[in-house]
This record gives C-alpha cells, sequence and structure tokens, in this order.
C-alpha cells in the first residue's frame, strides 16, 4: 500500500469540511503533506476538521468555488487538487436545480480553470455513478452511460466533460472518479438529505423504525471510504500516462439491496439497542431520480490505477457503526 501515498506535497482538497473530504485530509496529513482546505461550511461540518487546526501543515480557507478569486488563492503554490466540494444529493438538485448548477458546474469550472492557470500537477475530482442514468446495464463499465435521471446527474456529467476538455485543448491532467454510495465516519446523519446509511444508523439508534422508499429492492454498491480515500491516493500519484483523463468507477464492486442493508444494520445494531431486535422498516414511496440499481465493474480502475478495495460492505458497516456509537452518544 505504501507506493499509494501522497506525501511530501501542498494538497487542495475543496470540501474538506465534507464526508469525504476531511477523511481525506486527515490521511493526508498523516502522510506529511501541507494540506489546504476550501470550504463554505455549506454541507460541511466544523466539527469534521476541528482536530486538524493544530496542524500546522494544515489551512483553512473559508470561501466559495463559486467564486473565482477565492479558488485562485486556494491553488497557489498547490500540487495537487482532490476536488470534492458539490452540492450532492438527487432531491436537492431537483428541489433546487439552480443552486446546484452554480456550485457543481460554475465551481466546477472556476477550479479548473484556476488550478489549469496555477500549473497544478494533478486534477482529481469527484464524480458520481448517477452519470450511469437510466442505463440498465448491470454492472456499470465506464464507456457506457446513459441519460442522466436528475439535474445532480447532469452536473456531474458536465464535470466529466469539462475535464475532458480541458485536456484536450490545454493538455491539464485531470482524472475523475465515479463515487458509488460512499459510507463511514463523519457522514452527516442529519437533514432532509443525508445518506441512507448514517440516516439508518442515526434513526435506529434512536429507536426510531426507518423508512425504504419503495420496496426495498433498490440496491447499491456500497462503496467505504477507506477504499475512496486509496483510490485518490492512487489517482494522484499514477505515473501511468494512459491513466490520465479517464474517469474510474469507484466502489467496492458489489451490491446490496436496502432489504438486505437493514438486515445487516439491524444485526449489527442489536448489540447497543436490544429493542431494535423486533424493529422493521417502514417501506414508503420511491424517489423521483432514483436509479433502481448500481453496481460497479471495477476492472478499469484496477487495470489502470492498481485500485484493490479492501474494505467490503458488511466489515465497512461494522467500524461505521462503531464510529457512530461513540461519537452519536458523546
Ligand atoms: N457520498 C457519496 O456517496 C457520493 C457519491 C457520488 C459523488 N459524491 C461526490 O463526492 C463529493 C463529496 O461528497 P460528500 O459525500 O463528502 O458530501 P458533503 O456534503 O459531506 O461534502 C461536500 C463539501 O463541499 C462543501 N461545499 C459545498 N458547496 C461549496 C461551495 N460553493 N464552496 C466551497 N465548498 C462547498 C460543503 O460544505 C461540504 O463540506 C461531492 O462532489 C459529491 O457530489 C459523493
Amino acid at each position: 500500500m505504501e507506493q499509494h501515498l501522497i506525501t511530501g506535497k501542498k494538497v487542495l482538497v475543496t470540501g474538506g469540511a465534507g464526508f469525504i473530504g476531511s477523511n481525506l485530509v486527515e490521511a493526508l496529513l498523516q502522510q506529511d503533506n501541507r494540506v489546504i482546505c476550501l470550504d463554505n461550511f455549506a454541507t460541511g461540518k466544523r466539527a469534521n476538521i476541528v482536530d486538524f487546526l493544530e496542524y500546522p501543515a494544515f489551512t483553512l480557507i473559508e470561501g466559495d468555488i463559486r467564486d473565482l478569486t477565492t479558488c485562485r488563492q486556494a491553488v497557489e503554490g498547490v500540487d495537487i487538487v482532490l476536488h470534492q466540494a458539490a452540492l450532492g444529493s438527487v432531491p436537492r438538485s431537483i428541489k433546487d436545480p439552480i443552486t446546484t448548477n452554480q456550485v457543481n458546474i460554475d465551481g466546477f469550472l472556476n477550479m479548473l480553470v484556476a488550478a489549469k492557470e496555477a500549473g497544478v500537477a494533478r486534477f482529481v475530482y469527484a464524480a458520481s455513478s448517477s452519470t450511469y442514468g437510466d442505463h440498465p446495464g448491470l454492472p456499470k463499465v465506464e464507456d457506457t452511460i446513459g441519460r442522466p435521471l436528475s439535474p445532480y446527474a447532469v452536473t456531474k456529467y458536465v464535470n466529466e466533460l469539462y475535464a475532458e476538455v480541458f485536456h484536450r485543448v490545454y493538455g491539464f491532467a485531470t482524472i475523475g472518479l465515479r463515487y458509488f454510495n460512499v459510507f463511514g465516519r463523519r457522514q452527516d446523519p442529519e437533514g432532509a438529505y443525508a445518506a441512507v446509511i448514517p440516516k439508518f444508523i442515526g434513526q435506529m439508534l434512536r429507536g426510531e423504525a426507518p423508512v425504504i422508499n419503495g420496496d426495498g429492492s433498490h440496491s447499491r454498491d456500497f462503496t467505504y471510504i477507506d477504499n475512496v480515500i486509496q483510490i485518490n491516493q492512487l489517482a494522484a500519484t499514477t505515473t501511468n500516462p494512459q491513466a490520465l483523463n479517464q474517469v474510474y468507477n469507484t466502489a467496492f464492486g458489489a451490491n446490496t439491496n436496502l432489504n438486505e442493508m437493514f438486515a445487516i444494520l439491524k444485526e449489527l445494531l442489536i448489540p447497543y439497542r436490544s429493542e431494535i431486535a423486533d424493529m422493521q422498516p417502514v417501506y414508503g414511496p420511491e424517489r423521483p431520480g432514483d436509479v433502481k440499481h448500481s453496481l460497479a465493474d471495477i476492472s478499469k480502475a484496477r487495470q489502470l490505477l492498481g485500485y484493490d478495495p479492501q474494505v467490503d460492505f458488511a466489515s465497512g458497516l461494522q467500524k461505521t457503526i462503531a464510529w457512530y456509537v461513540k461519537h452519536l452518544q458523546d
């Protein structure tokens, strides 16, 4: 695993106060990098980065990627950008497509322009499995996508188009990572747009039955955060020229449906709250814009980047629950 480590670099993590970003910041600081976090705390939390503020190698820029001047300031002297800042959530984008577009497309373009102008060597960005849209094929292979099912999916696809064009037109080196339902420590369990795993863990620990949208047969390639950290490091450091200017499925490569997920969660949470043994989920309507199934073919990332995800769904869930039990009950 050693060769994957980014070390001795100046790295900008946009969205570094968010779930994935703060985990990247933590790993980078542990590996002796100087880390700049650019975040406007739209959905990120100060609690996610408070422990890093004491590191001299850590700099927080509280600012907005919609502002080009801020982006330019953030990329000064930076070797690598790990661009995570965006407004996530399909339902949020359906409710407010304009803000999602401004942050996810205008903000993305600002970051690309600023990074290119500053001579950043590598720009790795968070793409999304939502780009597969209505294409029914499983497992998902990078080259075969469908039509987008939500404004969010449009924005993430436009990111890929811009990154590709920046390579063609300016020779700028980018790598897009199509994340598939990432989960793990520090993911926000609260709010209308919370992701399913932290939301269910929080609800079940409070004794509330979670609501499954649909009949529970929807499935996802749930991906533990440590696998995502690994692929970001590989993408940031690869010396394989064929690996550049590509997008990669970022997943474990197995899928679990929501009924199965609930059953595993239940089993793992019973030791912390015995009433969970009798808990049943509530079934609600399907959500518009949701893809029914998602499962990644990860062979491209294995071949070109040497990606080798180490943590499967069940063990990732175990680690995640241990973290929430400690932090939600503090
Ligand atoms: N979590 C997943 O399963 C998943 C799946 C696919 C793609 N992604 C992508 O991964 C990235 C990180 O997602 P996450 O789950 O950590 O979400 P998150 O909401 O926890 O993190 C996003 C961060 O970006 C920041 N941000 C938002 N708007 C900003 C702006 N205008 N300027 C500066 N900072 C801003 C937020 O405050 C937050 O800290 C996003 O690009 C998201 O679209 C996530």
